[in-house]
C-alpha cells in the first residue's frame, strides 16, 4: 500500500499572507485586524477575502501610476470618494504611500461614523497624511483645490458621477472608477421611442442597457476631457458583480473627436443623463 501523502495544511494555501503583496505581511496584520478585515485570529472569513482580494488587485493596477506620481519628489494626492470603511487608501498608504514617506491619502464619505471610525483608526496606526472628509463627494473640497488621483469602488449609483465631477473640478491625472448599480438612464429611458428601442423595451434589459450606456457615457467624458480611457474588467465576477474598470489618465486638454461621438450618442439614445452637466455647450 502505498504511503498515503501528508495533505498541505489548509491554513497555507488559505492564509490571507500568500495574498498580500509585501515582504512582511505580519507588519500589516493589525491593521487588517482593525479593518476586521481579518478576525481576531488572523484568519479571512468568504466575504473579507473578496473584498480583500478586490482591493489588492486595484491597489497593483494603480501602483505603476502611484509611482509615477512619487517619482521626482512628488508629494501626490490621493482622493478615495464613497470611501466607506476605507479599506483602499488604508491598503494603498499601508503599501506604497506609507514606504515612500511621502503622498497623503483623502476619504470622502457621507457617513459620519465611517469616518470617525477612519479617523482613529490612522490615528492608531500611524498614518499621519491621512485625513477623512464628512461630506457628499458633490460638496467636497479639497484644500488646494487640487488632487492627482481620484478613486471610486463601488460609489452607489449616480456617486459615481459626482466622482468624476470632482476629479474634473480638482484636475485629476488618474481616475479609477468601479461604478456600482446604476438607475437614472433606465428612468430615464422608460417608455422612450426612439430607433433603437426594443433594445430597452423589457425592464431587466433597460437595466442593464441602462447602465452599460452609463459606463460607456462615462467612458466619453473622461475622453472629452482629455483623458486617455481603458475600460477592463476589475475582478473575476466570483469576486464581484459589478466587474467594470473605468482608468482614465489624462494626457491632453481636450478631445473634440470624442466630444463628437459623446454628442452622436445621446442624439441616438435620446436621453441626456445629468453628467452632461459636465460638458460645455
Ligand atoms: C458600496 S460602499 C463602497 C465603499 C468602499 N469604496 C469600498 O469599496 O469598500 C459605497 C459607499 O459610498 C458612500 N456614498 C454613497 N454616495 C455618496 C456620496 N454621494 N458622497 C459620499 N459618499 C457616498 C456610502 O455611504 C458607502 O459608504
Amino acid at each position: 500500500m502505498k504511503p498515503e501523502r501528508a495533505a498541505k495544511p489548509a491554513k497555507d494555501k488559505d492564509s490571507w499572507q500568500t495574498l498580500w503583496p509585501s515582504q512582511s505581511p505580519e507588519k500589516s496584520q493589525p491593521l487588517l485586524q482593525a479593518l476586521h478585515i481579518l478576525t481576531r485570529d488572523g484568519a479571512l472569513n468568504a466575504d473579507s477575502r473578496r473584498k480583500l482580494t478586490q482591493v489588492l488587485h486595484l491597489t497593483q493596477l494603480l501602483r505603476p501610476a502611484l509611482e509615477t506620481l512619487l517619482k521626482d519628489g512628488g508629494e501626490p494626492v490621493l482622493a478615495d470618494v464613497g470611501a466607506g470603511k476605507s479599506y483602499l487608501g488604508f491598503i494603498l498608504y499601508d503599501l506604497i504611500l506609507g514606504p515612500a514617506g511621502r503622498g497623503s491619502v483623502v476619504g470622502v464619505e457621507t457617513r459620519e461614523q465611517l469616518v470617525e471610525t477612519s479617523r482613529a483608526l490612522a490615528a492608531a496606526a500611524g498614518f499621519d497624511r491621512m485625513q477623512f472628509i464628512a461630506a457628499p463627494i458633490a460638496d467636497a473640497n479639497l484644500a488646494g483645490g487640487k488632487t492627482d488621483m481620484v478613486t471610486a469602488l463601488h460609489a452607489c449609483d449616480t456617486a459615481t458621477d459626482d466622482a468624476i465631477r470632482f476629479a474634473l473640478r480638482h484636475e485629476a491625472k488618474v481616475i479609477a472608477l468601479v461604478p456600482c448599480c446604476q438607475a437614472e438612464v433606465a428612468r430615464l429611458l422608460d417608455g422612450k421611442d426612439g430607433a433603437l428601442r426594443q433594445l430597452w423595451r423589457h425592464p431587466i434589459q433597460r437595466r442593464e442597457f441602462g447602465a452599460h450606456v452609463t459606463n460607456v457615457i462615462r467612458g466619453l467624458v473622461l475622453e472629452s476631457h482629455g483623458y486617455k480611457v481603458r475600460v477592463t474588467e476589475f475582478t473575476g465576477l466570483e469576486h464581484t458583480m459589478k466587474n467594470e474598470l473605468i482608468l482614465a489618465e489624462r494626457h491632453q486638454r481636450s478631445n473634440a473627436q470624442a466630444r463628437r461621438e459623446l454628442d452622436k450618442l445621446i442624439e441616438q439614445i435620446g436621453v441626456k443623463p445629468a453628467l452632461l452637466d459636465v460638458m460645455t455647450p
